[in-house]
């Protein structure tokens, strides 16, 4: 049996009645443990055989892996093992850092993302990015949703009102924002500021969404409520999440890969599975190790 017993919300006082569903809904479906559920609507990213360097330094080796579609992945691992680095690979944003050299393939739906044929610009708008701080643009909460799609083209004003809506909507943030649409988007809680962070994602419809520690500069509330979120947007989406947080991990995801230290302190792939066959049992020594907190 893993370490994972609730959800964390020791501290709270008084919690609302959706906090008190979230904390039952956890409890009865923490670690998802059915491989053909997780793998039902077959593998969206892949990498094979991966070397990541920023510079000499490896900061990748030999990584290959399958990410189910329409699933919540969860890559989970120590601190400087290069979770943030391969999230990155799914969307190229390493392309931005001087230096960086990738071997090996990255695909998505058998395209190879690093064919100098790819449109990287296309590629972003497929592949959104959520990041630990939220950081919406300094211009009001609708122009935020808007920023994509007017980017993408989009002009009729009754189009991009819908799908800004649609959007909030979806992110789980309508009800809260709807009468302050012309207000400065810095005006919001960290909360809702990362859950329009998620609008503006999915404004641009993209078909996968990469999140980096989403909600750690967050309270256990709004942590909630990112998380609920996303096993709604599952539906629709296929996410890859970056966590330190072992609950987290095993509350929300469907997939969780492990990643640890090699040595030369460069990322190596121990093993991956269903958030249950990871937590519940781990068929490698340091997977254990690391989730029981004997290590990291
Ligand atoms: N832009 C960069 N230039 C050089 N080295 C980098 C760069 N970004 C990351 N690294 C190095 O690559 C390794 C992996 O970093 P990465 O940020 O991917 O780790 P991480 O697992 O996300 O860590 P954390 O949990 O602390 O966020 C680290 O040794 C880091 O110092
Ligand atoms: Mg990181």
């Amino acid at each position: 049996m893993g370490f994972v017993t609730s959800g964390s919300t020791e501290g709270e006082k008084d919690p609302s009645p959706q906090v008190e569903e979230i904390r039952l809904r956890t409890a009865s479906d923490l670690m998802n443990d059915d491989l053909e559920v997780a793998t039902a609507n077959g593998t969206k990213l892949r990498t094979v055989a991966v070397n990541l360097l920023y510079g000499r330094f490896q900061a990748l080796r030999d990584i290959t892996l399958e990410v189910p579609n329409l699933a919540i992945t969860a890559i989970i691992g120590p601190s400087g093992v290069g979770k943030s680095s391969l999230l990155r690979l799914f969307n190229r944003m390493n392309d931005l850092i001087p230096g960086v050299r990738v071997e090996g393939k990255v695909e998505m739906d058998g395209l190879d993302l690093y064919d100098p044929a790819i449109d990287v610009v296309e590629l972003r708008k497929r592949v959104g990015m959520v990041f630990q701080k939220p950081n919406p643009f300094p211009m009001s909460v609708f122009d935020n949703v808007a920023f994509g799609p007017r980017r993408h083209g989009l002009k009729d004003k009754g189009k991009l009102r819908e799908l800004v809506e649609i959007s909030l909507q979806r992110a789980a943030l309508w009800d809260e924002v709807k009468d302050k649409l012309n207000q400065s988007a810095l005006a919001l809680s960290g909360g809702q500021q990362q859950r329009l962070c998620i609008a503006r994602v999915l404004a641009v419809e993209p078909e996968v969404i990469l999140m980096d520690e989403p909600a750690s500069a967050l309270d256990p509330i709004s942590t909630m409520k990112i998380e609920e979120l996303m096993r709604e947007l599952r539906r629709r989406y296929t996410i890859v999440i970056v966590t330190h947080n072992m609950q987290q991990a095993a509350r929300v995801s469907d997939w969780t890969v492990f990643l640890t230290m090699g040595e030369h302190r460069e990322g190596i792939l121990v093993e991956y599975g269903t958030a249950g066959q990871i937590f519940m049992n781990p068929k490698d020594k340091r997977t254990e190790d690391y989730i029981t907190g004997r290590f990291g």
